[in-house]
């Protein structure tokens, strides 16, 4: 969204978070002229909520208060229709980094999903880069649009080709991989053949045996250099008077990120 847009008042269609300030509960809805939502506090009509700036706050039909928000890309993620595991804010903001995702560049990934990683990405490239989306069913390719189009409307520098990613990359000198898929490491190979010179390769994946299999195939496949796997613990604290403490829950377990780096074998 522009700047100019973001210092407008909530309009029709838009996606709005509204935040209970009591225990920084967020619900979150599309605004229709009239539409209404039922919170435990009472009524909130949407017309209440078109029109006003961010951070105002609207009254439910008891009076209690709640604040309007444009939703961040991290908050638009997690309240998202989602038919598929999705990669999680924490990891999307690792791999955005470690695998240098920036504007300008182009991107294949695989697959879909429900778009929280073609989300972050379509983000790091700008409207000056790509991405390349493969994706074998189109359930998900379907879900997958709509969640994109109603945060960021019709997106001109994203292809969706239905299509099953071991069986061959289309694209030649891509920038970036970055597979969400089981067995990336039939891709190895050819994503060897379709990075540039310099192009990284990255990967999530749930279970460290899969990670394993992946990095003997990354050895093998001699241009590729600087393998590096990890994963990401967040821990959130809990600050309240004295009570200043990590929080009871957290979750301890996503996923794990690989990364590899295209070279010319030695
Ligand atoms: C865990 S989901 C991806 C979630 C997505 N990255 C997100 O953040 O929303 C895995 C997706 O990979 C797709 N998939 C699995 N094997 C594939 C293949 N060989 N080629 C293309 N897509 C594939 C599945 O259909 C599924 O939609």
């Amino acid at each position: 969204m522009n700047r100019e847009r973001l210092s407008q008042p909530i309009a029709e269609g838009e996606s709005v978070i509204l935040l209970d300030p009591e225990d920084d509960k967020e619900f979150f809805y599309k605004m229709r002229a009239k539409g209404h939502i039922d919170l435990h506090k009472g009524k909130i009509l949407h017309a209440e909520v078109i029109g006003k700036p961010e951070g105002a706050v609207v009254r439910t039909s008891r009076g209690d208060p709640f604040l309007v928000f444009r939703p961040t890309l991290l908050q638009y993620i997690m309240h998202m229709k989602r038919e598929t595991q999705i990669i999680y804010p924490k990891d999307l903001a690792l791999i955005l980094f470690y695998a240098d995702i920036h504007p300008g560049c182009t991107c294949l990934e695989a697959g879909i999903g429900s778009g929280s990683l073609t989300l972050a990405l379509l983000r790091g490239v700008g409207p000056d880069g790509r991405v390349i989306s493969y994706e074998v069913r189109e359930e998900f390719i379907e879900r997958a649009r709509k969640n994109i189009q109603l945060l960021l409307g019709e997106s001109t520098n994203l292809e969706i080709k239905q299509r099953d990613i071991y069986e061959g990359i289309e694209e030649q000198g891509i920038d970036r991989i970055i597979l969400d898929i089981p067995e990336p490491w039939r891709v190895v190979k050819d994503a060897a053949e379709r990075l540039r010179p310099g192009g990284i390769f990255t990967s999530y994946l749930p279970t460290i045996i899969q990670v394993k299999t992946l990095v003997d195939a990354l050895q093998e496949e001699k241009r590729f250099t600087s393998i590096q796997a990890f994963e990401a613990l967040l821990r959130d604290w809990h600050i309240e008077g004295l009570s200043v403490r990590p929080c009871h829950r957290m979750v301890a377990h996503t996923g794990f990120i690989t990364l590899a780096r295209k070279g010319d074998s030695p």
